[in-house]
Order: C-alpha cells, then structure tokens, then sequence
C-alpha cells in the first residue's frame, strides 16, 4: 500500500535544500548583525492563546486552526503564527519586566487549514522578529528596513513595502464607526462573512479575499483620514524614515492583515514573481498585547517571512545559487582497488573535503557518468594500472584535464587547492 502525503503539506528534496539552507544562514546572520538573539517555542500551545491573540474573528482562528484535545483532555492548537507563542514565552519569564528592549527571531514550521495552493500550504515555515520595549517610529522603520535588507542580500529583487496604519484604541472606534457607516447602506452585496463581521470587527471586512467583496471596497473611506493626531504623525514619521533609508513603499489604505493584534502600522513585502498570494513578508506594530496576555504594558514591532514563497521566489531567479560545487568524486574501478578508496575519501573528508564515492559502480564509464550527474568538478580515478605503480588519476571534470599524482600527495594537493580557493575569494 501507498501512502499519499497529507494535503497541503510537502518535502523538501536535497534539489531544493541548498535554498532553505542559503535562506536560513543569510537570516541567522543578518538578524545577529542586528542584536536579535533565537528563541525557540513549543510547536503547540493552549488553544485559547491563539484564540485570545490573533483575534475570535479572523480567518486563522474561525477557520484554519488545527486543534484537538490530548490524552489528559487539554485544548491544544498547532502554532499557526510565531507572534502570540513569543509573547507568552516574554511574558513567562519575566522579561515584561526586566528587559525593555528585546529582540528575537525564530524559525519553524507553523499549520494552518488552509486551501492550499503554490504558495500555501498547511505546513509552512516562517522565519521572523520580534522587538518589544520601543513605540518610536524609529523601531518600525528600523525594523521594516531589516526585512529589506534581509531580502537584498538573499538577492530577492522586485519587492515592494505595502504599509497602512490601523490607528490606536483612540481613533479605532471612529474608523469602524465609518466602515459600518459605508457598508451599512449596502450591506447584502457583501458575502455572508463580511456581513456578520461588520458587526462583530468591521476592519476585517477590509481583509476579504473575496472579488465580489474586494470590489465593492474601492469605494470605502480611507483609514488615513480617521487617524488621531498621534497616529497619523507616527505614520508619517515611519515613512519620512522608510524615505531617508531610500526603502521604496507604497501606501495602501485598505492593508490590514489577517490578525487581530495590530496597532498603528502593518505592511508586507510583496514580490510580482509570486501570482496570487505575493506576500512573502508580513507584519506590523503590536503595542498591546503584552498587556492583554497578561504582562506589563509593552510596545512591540515585528514581522514573519514564508520560507516556501522566498524559496520560490529565489528558484526563479535561480542563478543565484548556480554557484560552483567543489565536489570530489572518488572512482575505484575494480574491486581490489576500492579499499584504498574506502580510506582516501575519510580522510578528505577529515581534511575538509567534501567528497562522494559509490561503491556499487563499476566500469570507468559510468563512473564518470555518475560524477557528472552529481556535478563534481574533479574525480579520482583509481584503477589497477595506477595502484600498481603507486599513483591516481585527477580529472578535472571542466576542462576533462588529467594529471597522474602519486597517492600520497593526494590530499596535499586538494587542501593546497581549497587554499589557493579561498585567498582568492578573500582577496577580492
Ligand atoms: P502572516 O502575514 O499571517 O503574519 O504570515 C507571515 C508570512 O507567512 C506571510 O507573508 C507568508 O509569506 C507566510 N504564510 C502565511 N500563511 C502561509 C501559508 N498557508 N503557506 C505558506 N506561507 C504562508 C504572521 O504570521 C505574523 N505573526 C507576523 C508578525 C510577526 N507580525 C508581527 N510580528
């Protein structure tokens, strides 16, 4: 019997590997470059965080949610998002109260019902930040331009920063005031959800996916306009710092993303390369969560990356990662001469070398054959005539060069190579 992979979900084969590592170190390294520090999260958690957090009315909690009861009969959910779990990992250990300016990052695979398609999926991965302890603008533009500068060096080109503000607890209640105002008079040309949510939390209807939804909202009254005093110069602050950092942005009144914990500014990363769901980053302010989970009153800014959209992203522009590979591939041909080879390639490995041999090949043939499909750039061919003179054959598999070494100089000569390799690189 077959067994199918469960819907939505994927694996990632060594073909694709080499991006998520290329993702995961460019991330690692930007984000210490940065001052953040990793914290890692249980991947479940008691329903009623996310629940509490992303907001009873979205989309993630009403619809998309796995969650099941365990053994000891507690309601647990598989992490949709890395937000809600960081915040009560901040505030469990106290740090509400000690540390005013922390900054994570995380990594890991989040769930969510989802239809899936290229782009979504029901596993996915995110990578993101969280800074807590600052309401400057400055920590939003600061960290707005971390997502750019991330995306710059992972080599994503074409990304465009969408950004709104979603106003405060002061001016919220005016802007809902004028969406219910708005789409009040025509309520039934919206679907059946929008309708219900233009009671129960009118800015969701601005999240609609639906077209029959989307292009009655057109119309709608722009957020900006409803903005207090202070949000509004926070907003302009964020986008007169977005302009001194030269980070291109578009505003769009209508962004308010999926998740009910926002405050002030959200924005997304979205790509052209990515059809339908073209954000590969989103994100936003989140001053009052803390405090509603539990803790002392927090600022907090933030943002999560799907790992699988830049990995599409990166896969269309594929050159970047066509890079040389300083493979070795060892040849044994015949069985006699496979012990010296058993050796040989431990000890490259042991000097650094990365190499590969396959013990089941015979002829010289197809272990060329075999060396190209890995794409090797020299292999070591070992057969009777070189054992019983004491040598081995280096081909490099570029130019189809050969040189015949003695076995003992063998590994002198790749750790000379890898040497000259990198003071080249390094001289650059
Ligand atoms: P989000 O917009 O729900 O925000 O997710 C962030 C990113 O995760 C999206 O831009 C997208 O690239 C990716 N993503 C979301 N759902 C899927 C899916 N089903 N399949 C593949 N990729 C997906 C958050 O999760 C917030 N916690 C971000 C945040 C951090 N805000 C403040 N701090």
């Amino acid at each position: 019997m077959k067994y199918a992979i469960p819907r939505g979900t994927r694996d990632i084969l060594p073909d694709e590997i080499e991006y998520w590592h290329h993702i995961e170190t460019a991330s690692r390294s930007l984000f210490d470059l940065y001052n953040y520090c990793e914290i890692r999260t249980p991947i479940f958690e008691e329903s009623s965080l996310f629940e509490r957090s992303i907001g009873g009315t979205t989309d993630i909690v009403e619809k998309e949610m796995y969650t099941f009861n365990d053994k000891g009969n507690r309601r647990l959910t598989l992490r949709p998002e890395g937000t809600a779990p960081i915040v009560r990992a901040y505030i469990h250990h106290g740090l509400h109260k000690k540390s005013n300016n922390t900054k994570w990052y995380y990594c890991g695979p989040m769930f969510r019902y989802e239809r899936p398609q290229a782009g979504r999926y029901r596993q996915f991965h995110q990578i993101g930040v969280e800074h807590f302890g600052n309401a400057h603008p400055f920590s939003d533009a600061e960290v707005i331009s971390m997502g750019v500068h991330l995306f710059d060096d992972l080599g994503l080109a074409n990304l465009m920063v969408v950004i709104n503000s979603v106003g405060c607890k002061l001016c919220r209640p005016v802007i809902e005031e004028r969406l219910q105002q708005f789409a009040g008079s025509s309520v039934n040309c919206l679907c059946v959800d929008c309708q219900r949510r233009l009671k129960t939390n009118p800015l969701r209807i601005l999240d609609c996916k639906k077209p029959k939804c989307n292009t009655y909202f057109t119309g709608m009254p722009d957020i900006q306009a409803s903005l207090c005093n202070e949000c509004k110069d926070h907003f302009n602050s964020v986008l007169e710092y977005l302009d001194a950092l030269r980070i291109p942005f578009k505003v769009d009144s209508h962004l308010v993303r999926g998740l009910d914990y926002y405050n002030r500014t959200t924005f997304e990363i979205v790509s052209d390369e990515l059809g339908a769901q073209n954000a590969i980053c989103g994100g936003g302010r989140y001053d009052y969560l803390v405090e509603q989970m539990g803790g002392s009153p927090t600022p907090a800014v933030g943002f999560a990356f799907g790992v699988e959209r830049a990995v599409l992203v990166l896969q269309e522009l594929s050159d970047i990662l066509k890079k040389e590979v300083s493979l070795i591939y060892v040849a044994p041909i015949g069985f006699a001469q496979q012990t010296t080879c058993f050796y040989l390639v431990d000890e490259l490995r042991r000097s650094g070398i990365k190499c590969s041999i396959d013990y089941s090949r015979g002829d010289i043939k197809s272990q060329l054959r075999r060396a190209n499909k890995l794409g090797a750039s020299y292999t070591i061919i070992y057969a009777e005539a070189e054992a019983e003179k004491g040598t081995m054959i280096i081909k490099n598999m570029k130019t189809g060069q050969q040189i015949e070494v003695p076995v003992d100089t063998i590994i002198q000569f790749f750790t000379n190579m890898s040497k000259e390799k990198s003071k080249n690189e390094n001289s650059i």
